[in-house]
């Protein structure tokens, strides 16, 4: 769908969650159901869109608890389209809040890129008494429409976040997410973007690379990486459960959430050599929400390099399949 107006155009990309969410009572702001609203009917709560040259496209419709790699592989390569069309400024995707960190990271790792592409989202459903889906839409079109915007970031509660730092940090608040010790690369004040330091994605290692984003749109599977937390009075059974296991898809990583500075219960970490020594590879984190692993000689694994255990795992996903 098209609303021919003027100005750079923008693509508005729907794919569910708590924005497109819909409850039986309008004061109910957990009992609802996401996903249930089309983003081109989102769109029409949002008076900052309607004098905006939109294109407008529902990519998925579910709760993002249920992300699957279909649906990552669709909206990558959706973007890719999008973000080659000359006209196009900037991408905007609508998204639920449980793992919209993740979905940041994937693009930006795979996409590196120079336009914005901005995904935001909604703590309360869009017809809640006082929905805050509205809100975040309009201040996402204006991070897409600000000059120095480049890059996937997350947009939330008037905060503008970095793919890599992001993390949802509140169960139920507006301002439901943080972005560690880095902070917000900016906010949203009135329609108007203030940028606290550079933003673009300059900065990244690698760049762009069409035949990386091909690979991952055509697999079925990402390499399988598990997730696995340190905690007391943990035996590593976990481990061996998961390395005896007769997978269709073989056991190729774990990311291991590890307490403090990295440090790793004495029996998982034999479980976890044990797994290095079969060709798995075991990168750490930490179970901390703030802070990362402090890098020195006696760490246990490969550094996860300040990733959240979540990031790390589709990390080295992520390595395994290109690198291949
Ligand atoms: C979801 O992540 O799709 C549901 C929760 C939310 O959007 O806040």
């Amino acid at each position: 769908m098209a609303q021919a107006i003027q100005g750079p155009r923008l693509v508005l990309l729907g794919t569910g969650g708590t924005i497109a969410g819909r409850a039986v009572q309008a004061a109910d702001n957990v009992g609802y159901v996401a996903g249930q609203v089309g983003v081109a009917q989102l769109v029409t709560a949002v008076p900052a869109l309607g004098s905006v040259s939109l294109d407008v496209e529902q990519i998925a419709q579910i709760d993002s608890k249920d992300m699957s790699l279909s649906v990552w592989q669709t909206l990558a390569s959706r973007i890719a389209a999008h973000l080659e069309r000359q006209e196009v400024q900037a991408v905007i995707v609508t998204h639920g809040t449980d793992t919209i960190e993740e979905t940041a990271f994937v693009l930006q790792r795979l996409l590196r890129p120079a336009k914005p592409v901005v995904l935001t989202c909604a703590m309360r459903p869009s017809t809640a008494l006082a929905p805050d889906g509205p809100q975040n839409l309009s201040d996402a079109v204006a991070v897409a429409r600000h000059a120095e915007a480049a890059g996937v970031v997350v947009v939330c509660a008037g905060q503008v976040h970095g793919a890599r730092d992001v993390a949802k940090s509140h169960t139920y608040r507006l301002d439901a997410f943080d972005s560690g010790d880095a902070g917000a690369l900016g906010c949203v004040e009135e329609g108007q973007v203030r940028a606290f330091r550079p933003w673009d994605s300059a900065g990244e290692c690698t760049p762009y690379d069409p035949k990386a984003l091909a690979r991952f749109v055509a697999v079925e599977d990402l390499p399988r990486v598990e997730l696995i937390t340190s905690h007391a009075d943990t035996d590593g059974s976990l481990v061996r459960v998961l390395l005896a296991l007769p997978h269709a898809r073989p056991l190729r990583g774990i990311v291991v959430a590890g307490t403090g500075n990295g440090t790793v219960h004495h029996l998982l970490s034999d479980a976890l050599r044990d797994a290095q020594a079969q060709g798995i590879r075991v990168r750490l984190t930490t179970r901390c929400a703030g802070g990362r692993v402090v890098p020195h000689p006696g760490l246990a694994f490969e550094d996860a390099k300040g990733l959240s255990p979540v990031k790390a795992r589709l990390a080295l996903a992520l390595d395994l399949l290109l690198e291949a």
